[in-house]
């Protein structure tokens, strides 16, 4: 039975924290990524353009990390996977991260907004198709042949978000808009709790590590490791 007073679509944005407890590092925590390697280096187009080798090399490094055994979806993906079987309406999750712990929790209702790590592209000739191995300057695409045209499924700076007028179509719609592990320092994702806030009467609702920059734009804030406090908001919310 669900909490009565709320009735239905859910829209969950999720970002890099709700992996930490997994083993998976942040980007701005104390050891986050972006303080041992720099954005500029091997996460932007030009970076690429420049030096496709060491960019594969950062995204082999990730991919071989998540494809070890050793990461594996912790109670807070858990629990948003069960929040979509037992909620009776849609429940989306948009998230920010490239792994796939919410699709190995059991997420249906998913759209990786920056792309995913397990995926790569040709810049010549075809949609994304699952991989994980390495990449390298010499691997071929699979389709044209060609060498040196794959690269990651993954957005970059300066890049467009993936899938974002379905989004904003969900954020206009849903009763509950929450946020969980993620700074709030990356738009348009930062803004998605002001574009909710601007389209009707959502109840809004951060679950963080501790209050992020946009804390103060959310009804409601709700502060802890995300594997405990999101199994905790779940089950209230399932009443
Ligand atoms: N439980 C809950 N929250 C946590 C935990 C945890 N165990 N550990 C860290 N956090 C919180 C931090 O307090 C921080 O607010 O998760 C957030 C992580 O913030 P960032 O490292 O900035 O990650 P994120 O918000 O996902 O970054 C957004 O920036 O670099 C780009 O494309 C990249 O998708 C990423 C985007």
């Amino acid at each position: 039975m669900q909490n009565a007073n709320l009735k239905g679509s859910i829209v969950i944005l999720t970002g890099a924290g709700i992996s930490q407890e997994s083993g998976l590092d942040t980007f701005r925590d104390t050891n986050g990524i972006w303080n041992s390697v720099r954005i500029e280096d091997v996460a932007t187009p030009d970076a690429f353009r420049r030096d496709p080798a060491r960019v594969q090399a950062f995204y082999n490094a990730r991919r071989r990390q998540l494809t070890s055994g050793a990461i594996q979806p912790n109670p807070a993906h858990l629990a948003l996977a069960h929040l979509e079987r037992e909620w009776k309406g849609p429940v989306t999750v948009v998230t920010q991260n490239v792994d796939d712990l919410h699709e190995r929790a059991g997420s249906g209702g998913l759209i990786h907004m920056h792309g995913e790590l397990l995926k790569v592209r040709c810049i010549r000739c075809r949609d994304p198709f699952a991989w994980t191995d390495d990449l390298t300057t010499a691997t071929a695409c699979p389709d044209c042949g060609l060498v040196g045209t794959l690269r990651p499924h993954v957005v970059w700076f300066d890049e467009l978000p993936l899938q974002m007028e379905r989004i904003y179509q969900e954020l206009e719609g849903c009763v509950l808009f929450v946020s969980i592990g993620t700074s709030g320092s990356v738009h348009p994702a930062a803004g998605f709790v002001q574009a909710v806030r601007q389209s009707g009467h959502a109840r809004t609702v951060e679950l963080n590590l501790e209050p992020s920059q946009a804390a103060s734009l959310f009804h409601e804030g709700r502060y802890g490791p995300a594997s405990d406090v999101v199994p905790a908001f779940v089950a209230e919310l399932l009443g």
